[in-house]
């Protein structure tokens, strides 16, 4: 039976706010004990000195384009590229050819990462058919198949009698529903924040309003039907306002925020960098002040990644004709430590907000060291600084940001069920 001690790192585990230098003892797929100087013989030894030991991250929002556009990432490298960055589950997005609103589909998605992904993968089924949001899918046989949200991502059910019914209807399966929040018609034929910088660059604007207003309806269905809300990619500072007062008046909404609304503005598009194209836009320095603000605070429970890749052709073209979207497993550790750094988010609460509320989000394991819980484990050197190469990554796409940026932090090693599943020297091992 193998057992790995992870020996020596400061182990941070929010879900019992431990904070202190110990070892940990993984044994068949659980955490056996968390301790100082634990004595085990026969054990395979991890060193993590000088490392955080913590709970393995789970991304609530990723888009591993399997089926369908497997050119741009598949459910393998796209497992892989999440367990390089520490993520040891991922929720996918169902955008996808064909669209995963049948549980044929949820199936085969769950079946093919079983086989092919390191991470464990939780899809995320549409919450109408063909994401046209017109009629509802069958929610109790896509929960039955294996579907843990309900989204229509990438697209916004604008009819709000089709959105307060899919919310009705969550109730009963107990899942979440998760809304992309961008009024089309305020939207409109923008690709980029609307601001100055628009301006200056002569595209045409998306509107911090566009977000307001889908939230603060959402947030009223939300309400009215007393479902589970989940807001996706908050970026306007109007959203975190919106939910955070929703949020006091007792309804029933959680919210992430993505690593890029965090640290990018919507200057990052000077030079009309397509990398930078994403939806929603990069907004201002305000919007991403609130947002930053509203993770600290708690009113954004969750850092997820939007994670979105594209090939390499399908980006290098005119800015208005880029598909929005970006990479981010392999950075998001190193590009939200920046809140640590800096002094606003402590080292538990930022672990808080990367696995322990994603997995009470999700209602799945995870999210905790505790004694007995699964063993899905990252370790995480906060002062490695390294080159991002997305060529080097595992990712099939290159679309980030980040690429050749100078980062600091990241991650060594992760462990998904106690078994090791990556490691910086050596890369993926499955
Ligand atoms: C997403 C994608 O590429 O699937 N892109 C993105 O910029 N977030 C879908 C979407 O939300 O447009």
């Amino acid at each position: 039976m193998s057992r790995i001690l992870v020996r020596g790192g400061r182990v941070l585990d929010p879900s019992t706010d431990r904070d202190e230098l110990a070892d940990v003892l993984l044994e068949s797929g659980r955490v056996v004990s968390v301790g100082p100087d634990l004595r085990v013989d026969d054990v395979e030894v991890i060193e993590a000195a000088g490392c955080w030991v913590v709970p393995g991250f789970i991304d609530l929002h990723s888009h591993l384009r399997e089926p369908g556009q497997e050119y741009k990432e598949d459910i393998a490298t796209g497992g892989r590229a999440a367990v390089a960055g520490g993520f040891t589950a991922v929720a996918c997005m169902a955008n996808t050819q064909p669209v995963n609103d049948d549980p044929a589909t949820t199936d085969f998605i769950i079946d093919r990462a079983r086989q092919d992904s390191p991470a464990r993968v939780y899809p995320v089924a549409a919450a109408t058919k063909g994401l046209e949001g017109r009629v509802m899918t069958e929610m109790a046989a896509l929960v039955d198949a294996g579907a843990v949200a309900f989204s229509d991502d990438g697209k916004t059910i604008m009819d709000s009698g089709v959105m307060r019914h899919v919310l009705e209807y969550s109730r009963l399966v107990d899942a979440p529903v998760i809304t992309h929040a961008e009024d089309r018609t305020l939207v409109a034929d923008g690709v980029m924040n609307e601001g100055a910088v628009s301006t200056r660059l002569g595209l045409p604007g998306n509107p911090g309003i566009a977000e307001d207003v889908l939230v603060a309806r959402d947030l009223m269905l939300a309400e009215f039907t007393e479902a589970h809300l989940h807001v996706a990619h908050v970026s306007t500072r109007g959203a975190v306002e919106l939910i955070r007062r929703a949020r006091d008046r007792g309804v029933h909404v959680t919210a992430e925020v993505a690593p890029h609304h965090l640290t990018l503005t919507d200057e990052s598009v000077t030079g009309y960098d397509t990398h930078a194209k994403v939806a929603p836009p990069l907004r201002s320095e305000a919007d991403r002040d609130a947002c930053r603000a509203g993770l600290v605070d708690g009113t954004l429970d969750a850092i997820a990644t939007d994670h979105a890749p594209h090939a390499q052709h399908e980006k290098e073209v005119d800015f208005v004709e880029a598909p929005p979207g970006m990479i981010g497993f392999e950075t998001a550790a190193a590009v939200t430590l920046e809140l640590v750094r800096s002094g606003d988010l402590t080292p538990l609460e930022w672990i808080r907000r990367l696995s322990t509320n994603p997995a009470r989000i999700l209602g799945r394991p995870g999210g905790s060291l505790g004694e007995g819980k699964t063993a899905d484990v990252t370790i995480v050197d906060p002062e490695r600084a390294w080159v991002y190469d997305p060529a080097k990554g595992c990712s099939k796409s290159r679309n980030s940001p980040w690429a050749g940026k100078s980062l600091t932090g990241r991650v060594v090693a992760t462990l998904v069920e106690g078994r090791r599943v990556y490691d910086v020297e050596r890369g993926p091992l499955t």
